[in-house]
């Protein structure tokens, strides 16, 4: 009999090839560049449909399978639901992320522990107080990553919207408005020293604690709400560079561990 292929990813478990780590970024136009810094000379494409780009790379001896996630929650949920099925334990996201603390640099890298649940996928598998937090090994892996590779990281809460405009509190809109559940939200998670915004961290770190696998989350800050800033094309390059060698050495130091 066929092997059954999943309805969104068009991936069975033959194609994983006992893959049981996923990366996770969220543009299906960045999953060939990262496989192939994974590994430069063994990469191989394996499907595409909407959103999810699929490529399965080598790393010390194992398959390592990098996946994309389209953007935000509905979408993150579909790939984690059906990579879970597939046999995949560990699921790593990289992704870009605005900052919100002043002394944050750009580029510099933001590795989550937890993630305010500002989605609404996740609250379709456990109620709002249920914590949306990293796995530890996989995030220690990260931080050791990190400094191993020499960039500027920083470690801490993210804020994970489903909206890039009002649940970011952006006033930069069609209308201009952001309703009153989220104004003044931006300078509360700064007091709050939550880091940084981005759009998928929520449902991932829920989601694959309620099916009890591991998770870890890291991202390249890219702009500053404080600052205003946004980074040249030259640094927006680096910060590309700089995740892809973090991801890299995590999965080397994680999959060596096993
Ligand atoms: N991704 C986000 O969700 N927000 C930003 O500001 C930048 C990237």
């Amino acid at each position: 009999m066929a092997e059954e292929v999943k309805y969104h990813i068009r991936l069975s478990k033959g194609m994983l090839q006992g893959a049981v780590y996923a990366v996770l970024p969220g543009d299906p136009g960045r999953v060939e560049k990262v496989a192939k810094y994974i590994d430069p000379n063994g990469a191989i494409f394996l499907a595409a449909n909407r959103e999810y780009t699929s490529w399965l790379a080598n790393l010390s001896g194992k398959k390592v399978l990098v996946c994309s996630t389209g953007i935000g929650g509905p979408s993150t949920s579909i790939a984690l639901e059906e990579l879970a099925s597939l046999g995949i334990k560990n699921f790593y996201r990289i992704g870009t992320t605005g900052v919100i603390q002043p002394d944050i640099k750009l580029p510099s890298i933001i590795i989550t522990t937890g993630s305010v649940r500002l989605d609404g996928a996740s609250t379709h598998y456990a109620p709002i107080e249920y914590p949306a937090v990293a796995d530890f090994e996989l995030t220690k892996a990260l931080v050791e990553a990190a400094k191993d590779v020499g960039v500027e990281y920083h470690v801490g809460i993210t804020a994970s919207s489903d909206t890039f405009y009002p649940g970011q509190e952006r006033y930069d809109t069609f209308t201009g408005y952001v309703p009153l559940r989220f104004q003044n939200t931006l300078k509360e998670w700064q007091k709050l020293h939550v880091l940084n915004y981005e759009m998928e961290s929520a449902t991932l770190l829920t989601l694959v604690s309620v099916f009890g696998l591991r998770a870890g989350m890291v991202a390249s800050a890219i702009v500053s709400r404080i600052a205003g800033e946004t980074p040249s094309d030259e640094e927006l390059v680096r910060a590309e560079d700089n995740l892809s060698k973090v991801i890299r050495k995590a999965l080397q130091i994680r999959l060596e561990a096993e």
